[in-house]
């Protein structure tokens, strides 16, 4: 895609081709951060369908109540779900002060493999990470707690106005995005350049999380010209 407006449009083309052509009702998995911001801002003025649409939210901090405002739950309800017409009883989020947070992993991953992802976008962390899975995580994760690596530490504590960034997260693991019918991945920016071109070009290795998505069967990477100027 020549730019990041491009990029966003075509994203959001391909949502909203999910859900109106599908009979039966689509189940999304989304991801936050700064790259879908514009496909959820083209998404609000395309007056998509969503009452039948279910949405799982990729990620979340731990310690965050889904009320805080740096919370990913605050981030996708504020710059998505309030200005969609989804059903609240289809919105699945993980509670990151879950008193036990394995109890509340088991169960998002349980309520995942029931209802299985149609479709799951993606962004790419400059280490190759995908939701929040890290360099070095097993190929056969989970949705699970995870430490945060010092790289992703170091970027997302810029967008912590008030608080200090938790250190620990809850992600949906990487076997649980392979197993998504369709997965998006969309990078955009210079910066990403270098981890694209090792995403696409580098061995398929836990050190790079993303590699593996070459393996999946209906994948679609949507760059601008910066996020490819290294391919
Ligand atoms: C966010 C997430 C992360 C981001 C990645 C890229 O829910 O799971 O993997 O997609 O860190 O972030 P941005 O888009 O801010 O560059």
């Amino acid at each position: 895609m020549k730019n990041y407006a491009q990029l966003s449009k075509e994203a959001a083309r391909i949502l909203a081709d999910q859900i109106n052509n599908k009979k039966h009702s689509s189940v999304l998995c989304l991801p936050t951060g700064s790259t879908p911001l514009g496909m959820y801002n083209e998404i609000k003025n395309m007056k998509i369908d969503f009452s039948r649409v279910t949405i799982f939210i990729l990620d979340e901090y731990v310690g965050l109540d889904i009320k805080d405002k740096e919370s990913y739950h605050y981030y996708l309800y504020h710059n998505l779900l309030k200005r969609i017409n989804i059903c609240k009883e289809k919105i699945y989020v993980i509670n990151g002060k879950a008193r036990n947070l394995k109890k509340e992993c088991d169960a998002y991953e349980r309520k995942i493999q029931k209802m299985g992802l149609d479709l799951i976008f993606l962004g790419i962390g400059l280490n190759g990470h995908i939701g929040f899975n890290e360099p070095g995580t097993s190929f056969s994760s989970r949705t699970r707690v995870v430490k945060l690596s010092d790289s992703t530490l170091k970027r997302n504590s810029k967008n912590f106005r008030k608080k200090k960034i938790p250190l620990r997260a809850v992600t949906v693991g990487i076997k649980t995005i392979m197993q998504a019918k369709r997965i998006v991945l969309l990078a955009s920016g210079k910066d990403k350049a270098d981890i694209i071109s090792k995403f696409v070009n580098g061995e398929i290795s836990r050190k790079i999380p993303a590699s593996i998505l070459r393996k999946h069967k209906h994948i679609l990477v949507i760059l601008d010209e910066d996020a490819a100027s290294y391919l």
